[in-house]
């Protein structure tokens, strides 16, 4: 693997061989001293043009710990405020030689067109609504944990697949893994033929207490340019997962931010049955197996140097 752009560059096994290397790195996360020296010497760029709490935050962890050097951007404080293109960013960055360009943009494609320019590998943490395959891998990874294996296990996505990056990548990695995935929301926010994808669609939460995982998107604001729900309370009325809504056996996922009291009701956020916790835990050690894998795993495009080579 060259670049993480989509779920599309990862086939079962590869999404193995990334959550196995995450489940190792899970262990050193147990430790006192959470630092391997895997990247030393190698540069990780973070470049993050739209808002983030989780995935940006990871990443640096993620980098920090596996001890390479890291410089973080973030578009409102840096010259792309000042009206640099992207391209030009990314020319400027190439001066320092990263290794790795961790890269989320608002615009879907922002990945690819980076991995054209540079020499590094690129990793999409989120591009517009077209995917975020680290997300996908980290909830692959949590349910794994949980469950042993994703063969069989019903799962369903409820609210606002149209504007979800989240739920691309998560139906490609889920259904990839052996599960059977339905999609669940208004009939304004489910994308027309996304059944494509391989999951089924029902408009109602009536058939709900069949799922095994009950994955909650957020109502993605920021991306609406009309109104795609008569109003959140309406919304709420169907749609909100909630304690009353859900078996007691059922697991509860969101990727974060929650919108409480719109997509998700407080007490199903608070309640032992939600992974949230668990799926934030997840992301350093499986952004961790991400870098290593591109870096320095078996298919990583600079290999790097061996012991001996540094001593001599
Ligand atoms: C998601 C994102 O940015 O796409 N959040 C995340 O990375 N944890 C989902 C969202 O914003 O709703």
């Amino acid at each position: 693997m060259r670049h993480l752009l989509s779920i599309d560059d990862l086939d079962r096994e590869g999404i193995e061989r990334v959550l196995d290397r995450a489940a190792s790195f899970a262990e050193v996360a147990g430790r006192e001293i959470k630092k391997v020296p895997a990247l030393r010497g190698r540069t990780v760029v973070n470049l993050f043009y739209e808002a983030s709490t989780r995935t940006s935050s990871s990443f640096e962890l993620a980098a920090k710990r596996l001890s390479a050097d890291l410089v973080s951007i973030r578009a409102a404080t840096s010259a792309v405020a000042k009206g640099e293109s992207l391209k030009d960013t990314i020319a400027t960055l190439t001066a320092y030689d990263p290794a790795a360009i961790v890269i989320r943009s608002p615009h879907a494609g922002a990945a690819k067109l980076v991995a054209g320019w540079s020499d590094a590998a690129v990793v999409n943490a989120g591009d517009g609504k077209h995917e975020h395959p680290t997300q996908a891998l980290l909830d692959v990874f949590t349910l794994r944990q949980r469950l042993g294996s994703l063969d069989g296990v019903k799962i369903w996505i409820v609210g606002d697949v149209l504007h979800s990056r989240v739920a691309r990548s998560d139906i490609l990695a889920f259904t990839r893994m052996g599960a059977n995935v339905t999609l669940s929301g208004p009939p304004t926010l489910i994308p027309r033929g996304i059944e494509a994808l391989g999951c089924d669609v029902e408009p109602t939460l009536e058939r709900l207490p069949e799922a095994d995982v009950v994955y909650v998107l957020r109502m993605q604001h920021e991306r609406m340019s009309e109104a795609y729900v008569p109003s959140l309370r309406e919304y709420a009325m169907r749609y909100q997962i909630g304690l009353d809504r859900l078996r007691p056996e059922q697991l509860l996922m969101h990727p974060g931010p929650v919108n409480r009291g719109v997509e998700l009701s407080g007490d199903a956020i608070d309640s032992p049955q939600a992974l949230i916790g668990q799926q934030v835990e997840a992301g350093v050690v499986v952004r961790m197996a991400v870098l290593y894998e591109l870096l320095a795993g078996a298919g990583a495009a600079r290999v790097l140097p061996t012991r001996m080579e540094v001593a001599a």
